[in-house]
């Protein structure tokens, strides 16, 4: 069975600052040993991350994230399937979308309804848009 976890939160730096960075080495070295598997896009001011792997690795990921205060109102989803990765591969992908278009991606969000299928539909979209290389690979 594959964990999966959807989130958006409000991030204390800007656009453009060096914690992006940190996050990302961070998150792909212990992603890495705990073999979750997803992507993070910054959209302004905003976090959107996907998460999937199994349960108790992420369970622990989960608590150091919501305890990290490099970001705040945390908004999550969380489902359990029996299904394939969608990320394999990548330990942590990363977009930071253009500022004109943030506004067409929340609205593309909030049209999934919390149904997290669509929503990784639209995160793989967002991947594949804004050719975002992992910085292991
Ligand atoms: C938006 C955001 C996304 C993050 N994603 C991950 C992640 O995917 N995996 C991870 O291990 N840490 C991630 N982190 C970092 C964790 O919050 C935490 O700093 C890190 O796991 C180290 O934990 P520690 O300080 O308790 O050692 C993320 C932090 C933020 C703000």
């Amino acid at each position: 069975m594959l964990f999966q976890t959807f989130y958006h939160s409000k991030s204390i730096f800007p656009r453009g600052h060096i914690t992006d960075l940190e996050i990302l080495r961070i998150a792909q070295e212990t992603n890495r040993h705990l073999r979750l598997t997803g992507f993070l896009v910054r959209a302004n001011g905003c976090f959107f991350q996907y998460l999937e792997g199994g349960v108790h690795e992420m369970l622990e990921v989960l608590e150091r994230i919501r305890l990290d205060t490099r970001h705040f109102d945390m908004n999550e989803i969380s489902v359990m399937r029996d299904e394939p990765r969608q990320f394999p591969g990548w330990s942590m992908g990363y977009a930071d979308v253009p500022p004109d278009e943030v506004r067409t991606l929340e609205q593309m969000l909030q049209n999934c309804h919390g149904n997290l299928s669509e929503i990784v539909r639209q995160v793989s979209d967002i991947a594949q848009q804004h050719g975002a290389t992992p910085l292991e690979e």
